[in-house]
């Protein structure tokens, strides 16, 4: 694959995915919509494990990063070794599938913006707010796959997908509702088909690690903010920080978290 790849390309679960025999699968918000359909594709092609992770946010951080950034890129890190041992063996294929937004286009223009990240935003939209925490996701994918390349990061957009996703995204905002409603009754596919583009970049062979995908495996539609490395990189830096913070003020005291 590469620039070249301009339409979506056909994925059937049922006889595309192969057989995850041996494979051990962690889908955090398993429970409804995108990862309760991961979940039921998934177990039909017998990985030998499968594990579904439940809520947990910080306090501290403002909410939609917390829940859509810091909520997923924590867990990642502290499973990086084991992570990165699985990977070294032989015969593994280890993945990391973080579910981005078309809406990170809507990220404010500098990006991710810092000074914002540690309190409630009050002054930036919901919309804002929820695109730099997407944009964020894409560009910790981005960073992954440059520091691990032992590890294949899949970073995708599902698509609108008439989950309860906009009853909470939506919630603090009269427009976003309404704009929700519309364009899900217009626009919006079913969980069955919004849950490919994750499958896909959970099982397809020719994926490019930390590249970031609209459906299915359509490359090379990121914003401006995902095609440098500086902010990858000063967003990485943040966050380490962040984790190592939040091991030392005890919250987080028994989690192993890696130097990287
Ligand atoms: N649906 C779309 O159109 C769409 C579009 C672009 C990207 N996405 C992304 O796809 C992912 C899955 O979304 P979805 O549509 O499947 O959403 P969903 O149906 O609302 O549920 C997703 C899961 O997230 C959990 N969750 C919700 N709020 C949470 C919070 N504050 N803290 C921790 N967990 C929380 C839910 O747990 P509870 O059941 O306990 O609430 C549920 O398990 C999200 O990252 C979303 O941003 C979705």
């Amino acid at each position: 694959m590469g620039s070249s790849h301009p339409t979506k390309i056909s994925f059937h679960p049922s006889s595309d995915i192969p057989s995850l025999k041996d494979k051990v699968i962690l889908v955090t918000g398993g429970n409804s919509g995108l990862g309760k359909q991961s979940l039921i594709e998934l177990c039909q092609h017998e990985p030998s494990t499968i594990w579904l992770a439940s809520r947990r946010i910080d306090k501290a951080n403002e909410i939609r990063f917390g829940t859509n950034y810091l909520g997923h890129a924590f867990p990642v890190h502290c499973l990086l070794p084991l992570l990165v041992e699985t990977a070294r063996q032989s015969g593994s294929d280890m993945r990391v599938v973080l579910l981005s937004s078309v809406a990170h286009r809507y990220a404010p223009s500098k990006g991710i913006i810092f000074s914002s990240l540690k309190n409630s935003a009050s002054n930036m939209g919901t919309v804002a707010r929820y695109g730099q925490s997407k944009l964020a996701i894409i560009l910790y994918g981005q960073e992954l796959a440059r520091k691990y390349p032992m590890l294949k990061a899949a970073i995708v957009h599902p698509g609108q997908v008439r989950t309860s996703l906009g009853d909470t995204a939506s919630s603090s905002s009269v427009v976003m509702i309404i704009l929700w409603k519309l364009t899900s009754a217009f626009m919006g596919v079913g969980p069955q088909t919004g849950v490919l583009n994750q499958l896909w970049g959970a099982t397809a062979h020719d994926i490019q690690s930390g590249e970031y995908y609209e459906p299915v495996g359509v490359m090379n539609r990121g914003s401006k903010h995902t095609r440098g490395p500086e902010l990858a990189v000063r967003l990485w830096n943040w966050t380490m920080q962040e984790f190592h913070e939040y091991k030392g003020n005890g919250e987080g005291a028994g989690v192993q978290i890696p130097e990287h």
